[in-house]
């Protein structure tokens, strides 16, 4: 996607053929920074510090990281040591165990000498996967947004999104994003109501900015809004992504979700979940054993933002000495959601609707 006229991706391979360079997202909107990351510690450090977040652009970091673990040391022990350590810096996105068990598919049974030039290969190949999945996830939402519009006869569509499931979430277009971004190019009248997203406010910072950039009109409401809209008759649709999908159809994602989906089920929203098959869980039978990432308390307890003069600050908003607790996500039950919207196209979120779009995962 475009930001200021120019095309980015979120990772990119540099000059040198080895280092990354990704747009750092904590600085995000006030400063458009971009990092270096010249070694598998600084993946795993952009990784748990959130300079790159999101299901899928954590697994592309990742990825590279190992790519450049294997650099230095290609042996198998070695490997599964990176592999451990780059696993364990954020827990409840599946995409960064996927990737890197892609990675080392693509590596261990190669002598050594051929790994790091198989390693970059795949790293690459993951995120240009990322980004073909991610455009045909928003042709077939589109779909679904098109159905809306044609009834609607010219009243834009009101599309309401949970944290950030765009292109700085992905390699590029996003998940949740892409079919917003589908439909706006090709001239659907739509409106996007963007969750803030405490306690990092992804929504605020992040989805508001991508929407900004190319020019899709948005509001910004604070996370308890979303019902209320929804009772007004204000919402058509939801669009959220998912950081871990269970294979009976539970969805993970950013804390809050729950709540805009029991929200949207009462009051006949369609809820719908957007998701790479690499999101997909096929190990866990519930979501309710997905682990459920808990962050710093001063992640509640504390906000950055920006003065009147420029400067970027962090403040305290609570009273001091008061405890905060900080999940990071939530399980929303499939029962609750409408329908996945994937690569393959849009099933119902059960494990027969997922089996009908991916049958060669039948049988585990
Ligand atoms: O904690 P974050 O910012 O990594 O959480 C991101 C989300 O919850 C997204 O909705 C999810 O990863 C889907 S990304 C396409």
């Amino acid at each position: 996607m475009k930001i200021n006229g120019e095309a980015y991706r979120t990772i990119w391979l540099t000059g040198d053929g080895w280092s990354v360079e990704v747009i750092d997202q904590t600085r995000l909107p006030h400063e458009f920074v971009v990092v270096p990351l010249k070694s598998m510690e600084d993946a795993a450090r952009a990784i748990l510090t959130m300079q790159v977040r999101g299901a899928p652009l954590i697994g592309a970091t990742a990825a590279y990281g190992l790519a450049m673990a294997i650099r230095e040391d290609a042996s198998d022990e070695a490997i599964d040591r990176a592999c451990a350590y780059l696993a364990k810096q954020r827990p409840t996105a599946i995409n960064l165990r996927w990737a890197l068990d892609e990675m080392r598919r693509a590596v261990l049974n190669l002598p050594r000498a051929d790994r790091v030039a198989a390693a970059y290969a795949r790293a690459a190949q993951i995120c240009d996967d990322d980004v073909e999945t991610c455009r045909l996830i928003g042709v077939h939402g589109k779909a679904l947004i098109d159905d809306i519009a044609a009834k609607k006869g010219g009243t834009p569509v009101e599309v309401l999104t949970h944290c950030n499931a765009g292109w700085l979430a992905c390699v590029d277009w996003g998940t949740a994003t892409s079919p917003i971004y589908q439909a706006h190019d090709a001239g659907v009248p739509l409106h996007v109501w963007v969750d803030e997203t405490r306690p990092r406010n992804q929504g605020a910072s992040l989805t508001a900015y991508e929407l900004g950039s190319h020019g899709v009109p948005h509001t910004i409401v604070v996370d308890n809004a979303g019902g209320h809209l929804m009772q007004h008759g204000k919402v058509d649709l939801v669009i959220v992504g998912t950081d871990r999908v269970a294979a009976n159809g539970d969805v993970a994602n950013k804390i809050g979700t729950y709540l805009k989906a029991l929200a949207a089920k009462d009051n006949g929203v369609p809820f719908y979940v957007a998701l790479p098959h690499s999101t997909i869980d096929w190990t866990l039978d519930e979501g309710m054993s997905i682990p459920i990432e808990e962050r710093s308390g001063d992640e509640v307890l504390k906000m950055p933002g920006r003065l009147p003069d420029g400067t970027v600050v962090t403040i305290e908003i609570a009273a001091p000495g008061s405890p905060a607790g900080n999940p990071a996500f939530d399980v929303t039950p499939a029962r609750l959601v409408t329908g996945f919207i994937t690569e393959r196209g849009v099933c119902p979120a059960t494990r027969e609707g997922l089996l009908s779009l991916y049958p060669e995962r039948a049988g585990g």
